[in-house]
């Protein structure tokens, strides 16, 4: 399997070119030394310890080097994640903290992670706001003075019902009704902005739903993609939030970190957005299930949607469209529905 995983982690292809300026008007399956580059980046991460960030350090750890890579939170680390490397506690609303971590580490890249996703979001408003939107303004101020390159993931969530949903282009109208999606456009349309004005290397990907096998996800709309495995190998049962016929897309960990990489180093000037749909496959609940009943043959599934989040899934993108994506800089996912469904039941497996 680590053969498999070695391929799709190969971005050995891939330009070197420092991506500082911009032209443009317009887990430890991955940590394998095959990927050290001879690039030094510093990178800051933030919001570390949630579903993403410690897959994405440890990749990038073994691409720019052990100590380049500097994994924070405001959450008390696990033994994991410090053992895995370089941590510090920050509070992204703390704006002099954050600020001073990305001088004193001579930071050349911030990912910034920190978030309060969609259905967690509805039920903290204002602390959604202050973490998805006051601290991208510190973020991109930073980012600007000190002229750091600065990633911040968007999401399906950027759209609304008024979007079409299947399937949902890179430009279309985006008036999403979630404070989450709410904050994501802002997001988007900041970082553009800064871009533009200032020259900042801002760039964003909107990631669909994302199932991983070794972190668990934060409080989205999608997360029963993940919880279903746990439960299935736990009890053999699951009562599913969303409607059988919510069709969302989704993307395997692996995949969304290999095409971050990847688009993270494409010279700017090879770039016509600064903001790139990506998604990998789409499918529902029963599908899923479908998927996952060869392994589990006696596997019970119920479905009492949740009125939230249900609400939530039914104005999001169906089938989402990077095609954009694959045309600019060559995205391309590798693993699809049975390949992740796979991965997950070795994983819930193994842990019995
Ligand atoms: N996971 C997905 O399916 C998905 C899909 C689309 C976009 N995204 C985006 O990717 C990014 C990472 O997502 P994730 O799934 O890892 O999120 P997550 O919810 O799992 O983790 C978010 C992290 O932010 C941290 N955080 C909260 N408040 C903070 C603060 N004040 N200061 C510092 N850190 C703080 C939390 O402790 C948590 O570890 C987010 O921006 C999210 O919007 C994720």
């Amino acid at each position: 399997m680590l053969t498999k995983f070695a391929r799709y982690f190969n971005l050995t292809n891939l330009s070197r070119i420092s991506v500082r300026t911009l032209p443009c008007s317009s887990s430890n399956l991955n940590s394998k030394a095959d990927y050290t580059t001879n690039v030094q980046k510093n990178v800051l991460i933030t919001g570390g310890l949630g579903q993403l960030g410690l897959d994405f350090a440890n990749f990038l750890r073994g691409r720019y080097g052990r100590d380049n890579i500097l994994l924070t939170d405001i959450k008390q680390p696990t033994e994991e994640a410090l053992k895995s490397g370089r941590f510090e506690h920050l509070d992204v609303l703390d704006a002099r903290r954050f600020e001073a971590l990305v001088v004193e580490n001579r930071i050349d890249l911030v990912i910034h992670f920190s978030a309060i996703l969609s259905a967690l979001g509805e039920s903290n408003v204002q602390k959604a706001i202050d973490i998805n939107i006051h601290s991208v303004h510190s973020v991109l101020e930073i980012c600007r003075k000190h002229k750091v390159q600065l990633y911040c993931p968007s999401s399906i969530a950027a759209f609304g019902s008024t979007a079409p949903r299947n399937p949902t282009p890179d430009f279309t109208v985006q008036r999403p009704r979630t404070i989450y999606g709410v904050s994501k456009v802002h997001m988007e349309l900041m970082g553009e902005y800064y871009a533009e004005k200032y020259g900042l290397d801002f760039r964003s990907l909107r990631y669909p739903g994302i199932i991983s096998s070794d972190s668990m996800p934060g409080g989205g709309t999608t997360d029963y993609a993940v919880h279903i495995f746990y439960e299935i190998a736990a009890r053999n049962k699951y009562s599913c939030f969303l409607r059988e016929d919510s069709t969302l897309p989704m993307m395997f960990l692996p995949d969304c970190v290999r095409g971050t990489v990847k688009f993270l180093e494409t010279p700017r000037e090879k770039l016509k957005q600064y903001t790139y749909n990506l998604t990998a496959v789409s499918f529902n609940p029963k599908q899923l299930v479908d998927a996952m009943r060869p392994h589990f043959p006696q596997m019970e599934v119920t479905y009492e949607p949740d009125p939230v989040k249900q609400t939530i899934a039914d104005t999001w993108p169906q089938v989402f469209d990077d095609s954009n994506a694959r045309r600019d800089w060559g995205w391309n996912h590798k693993f699809g529905l049975e390949d992740m469904v796979q991965v997950m039941v070795d994983k819930v497996k193994s842990m019995k």
